[in-house]
């Protein structure tokens, strides 16, 4: 029995560092490079399997170096790989990301890859046995909007509850998509692009969005704010919760959302409340922020209750 299935996108990210970001035209000298582990698919994965359950993977690379090797490291990580398939003639997908270590912040550009491939059909074909044996079932959008709508009618056609993450967002997704998920998490940009909001600037403007949300049929919803927490909308409570995240120095944010989802996957399958599973998710994402890399960062099993939450 798996605990969570995720069904998404496996990138080979290639990361320069620099003291800060450049600007449109600039070439700016650079302090380090390294490759990881990547995909939001698969960074959430690798976040909820550090911390102790059980997970399996849908998704596809390509049969080349990255693609053997990146297969290689869900072995390491004791992910079940019965989902993910390796293709010929097309190479595994790759983000080239740019960090500015002053402030944490990124750019990136994905070229998914063999992780197009990734159809509704495959989904079915490769994920159905997963999802339906999984106590939780987690998308994005990394690969086609279709196949992740397919992923969650599968989890409830077997009863699964789902995490839908719509990273990165987009405007016009089928309301069926919200109906389907059980927990959404996403971050302000994403909010206002799928609520249509504009520069959401106060506890308010956070409010708005996550009634719209909630119009578009989303249940719990989990809005992440970086350093500043989270919101949190808890249906069973039928109230609004704020979440605050500790004061950390930042050296490399990225990755850091897909730590908060993985952790949160990881207690709600274990049945923690929603209100541990998003503490221990701002913990977990707040602790990987500090290192650099993608899943290179996330914590094993680390779980910092968070005391002091001035509100
Ligand atoms: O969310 C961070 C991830 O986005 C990176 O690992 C990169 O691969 C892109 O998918
Ligand atoms: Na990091």
């Amino acid at each position: 029995m798996t605990d969570v299935t995720v069904v998404g996108s496996i990138f080979m990210d290639l990361i320069c560092y620099a003291d800060r970001l450049p600007k449109p035209g600039e070439t700016l000298g650079g302090t380090d490079f390294q490759t990881g582990y990547g995909g939001k698919g698969a960074n959430q994965c690798i976040a909820a399997q550090r911390l102790g359950i059980k997970t399996a993977f849908v998704g596809k690379l390509g049969k080349d170096a990255y693609g053997k090797e990146y297969y290689e490291n869900f072995l390491s990580e004791g992910v079940s790989v019965e989902g993910i398939t390796l293709e010929d003639n097309v190479p595994t997908g790759v983000a080239s990301i740019m960090v500015g270590t002053d402030t944490g912040e990124n750019f990136i550009i994905i070229a998914e890859g063999a992780t197009k491939l990734v159809t509704p059909s495959y989904v079915k074909e490769a994920g159905e046995a997963l999802i339906s044996s999984s106590k939780l079932v987690v998308c994005q959008l990394e690969i086609p909007h279709e196949s992740s709508l397919t992923a969650l009618r599968l989890a409830k056609q077997h009863g699964v509850p789902t995490i839908f993450n719509p990273a990165p967002a987009v405007s016009g997704l089928p309301k069926e998509i919200f109906q389907l998920c059980d927990h959404i998490i996403l971050n302000e940009t994403e909010a206002e692009i799928i609520s249509g909001l504009e520069k959401i600037q106060d506890q308010l403007g956070l409010e708005q969005a996550i009634e719209k949300l909630k119009e578009l049929g989303c249940t719990n919803i989990i809005l992440t704010l970086g350093s500043d927490g989270a919101l949190v909308w808890d249906n069973s409570r039928k109230s609004y919760e704020r979440f605050q995240a500790p004061k950390v120095k930042a050296v490399d944010t990225t990755g850091a959302g897909d730590c908060f989802v993985g952790a949160y996957a990881a207690c709600i399958a274990r049945g923690d409340e929603l209100s541990t599973a998003v503490r221990n998710a701002i913990a977990n994402a707040s602790d990987s922020v500090q290192r650099k890399g993608t899943q290179k960062s996330f914590p094993y099993k680390i779980e910092i209750f968070l005391i002091d939450c001035d509100l």
